[in-house]
Formats: C-alpha cells, sequence, structure tokens
C-alpha cells in the first residue's frame, strides 16, 4: 500500500507542484490531499491538474474542531507537508501527526523565521540585512513558527545589488531541488 501524503499550503504552490510531480512516479508514495485556508489559492489548480483532492478550512474549522484531523485519519494520511502554509499548525494537529510534519522556510534559521516571517517578507530582511548568503531550511514542525528540529539546509550566494525577484528565485530553486527528495527520504523511514 503507498504511503499518503497531505500538503497543506496558502498560496501559488510552486513546491506543492514540485511534490506532486515528483510523487506523480512513485510506486510507493502518493500526494492524496491538498489543504489551504485561501480558497483563492492557485495551489488549488494545481491539484485539480494533478486530480488530487483539495479541501480548503477556515479559522474556526482548523482551531476549533478536529475536522481536518477527522478528514486526514479518514483518508489514512501518513504524513503532513506544509508547503507556503501561512498557519501555525494547532497541537492537536501534532499531537494526531507526531514527527509527521515538516515545513520548508526560505531562510537559514534561527535567523530570519518566527510569526509574519514568510514569502517576501524573509527575502526583503535579509537583503535589508546585508547578508551574503541566503538559504532555505527543513525542518520538523512544532507548535511554535519555525522551530521545530532542523532537517536540512541549505545557501546559495547573495551578490551585490541582487534584487529582490532575484534572491527569490535562488531560494525557490533550491527548495524546489531539494525539498521533494529530502521529503522522500523522511515518508521512506515512516511505519504506514
Ligand atoms: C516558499 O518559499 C516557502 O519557503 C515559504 O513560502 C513560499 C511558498 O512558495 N514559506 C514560508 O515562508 C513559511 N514561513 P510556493 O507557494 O510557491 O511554494
Amino acid at each position: 500500500m503507498k504511503k499518503r501524503i497531505a500538503i497543506f499550503a496558502s498560496g501559488s504552490g510552486s513546491n506543492a507542484q514540485k511534490l506532486m510531480e515528483h510523487f506523480k512516479r512513485s510506486n510507493d508514495i502518493e500526494i492524496s490531499l491538498v489543504l489551504t485556508n485561501n480558497a483563492d489559492a492557485y495551489v488549488l489548480q494545481r491539484a485539480d491538474n494533478f486530480e488530487i483532492p483539495s479541501h480548503i478550512f477556515d479559522k474556526n474549522e482548523f482551531y476549533k474542531t478536529d475536522e481536518v484531523i477527522d478528514l486526514l485519519k479518514n483518508l489514512d494520511i501518513d504524513f503532513i507537508v506544509l508547503a507556503g502554509f501561512l498557519w501555525l499548525i494547532p497541537k492537536n494537529l501534532i499531537a494526531a501527526y507526531p514527527g509527521r510534519i515538516v515545513n520548508i522556510h526560505p531562510a537559514i534559521l534561527p535567523k530570519f523565521g518566527g510569526k509574519g516571517m514568510y514569502g517576501d517578507y524573509v527575502h526583503n530582511a535579509v537583503i535589508a540585512a546585508g547578508e551574503t548568503e541566503g538559504g532555505i531550511t527543513i525542518h520538523y514542525v512544532d507548535e511554535h513558527y519555525d522551530e521545530g528540529e532542523y532537517i536540512y539546509q541549505a545557501k546559495y550566494k547573495i551578490d551585490r545589488g541582487d534584487s529582490l525577484e532575484m534572491v527569490k528565485f535562488k531560494g525557490q530553486q533550491l527548495e524546489h531541488q531539494h525539498y521533494p527528495r529530502i521529503v522522500e527520504g523522511l515518508v521512506k523511514k515512516i511505519k504506514k
């Protein structure tokens, strides 16, 4: 039986796209569900393109009920991948998937992490700080923003005068290159 991944995303979903492409060819792992808090998120279109079911939830459902957990369990989801998901994961969801939720962050944590640090806010902060290197962090998720145990980090060089678009592009290249294979390695190790 294939191991089943759910992706949580709030926006464009370019990382989700890479994960869907990567596992489309897999014999033992599949992306089984895409969840979002944002009904306008482009990731929903991407899921449709891959014929992967999706679910939209609101704050009440996510933080005040067990509906999302029930859905994940009913669909026999084994592992959760956050890909540009902007809400804090509630304790009951972490407890339901111990050691089975990972996130990707567009910086070398612990620098440039925490509440409100996502997407362009991170890249702008990296540029404003005059950093000569940017990077990515893939980490386990706990009940705090960007604080779970690190799994993998990679760096890229920031050249003097690099624009926001350039820094973002370099970071995205690294994310797309590494997230699917790191997730695959982790999911292979867990028991169904
Ligand atoms: C990614 O760069 C990801 O690292 C970041 O959001 C972007 C989503 O892009 N996540 C965070 O900042 C989490 N704090 P995508 O929708 O194109 O995959």
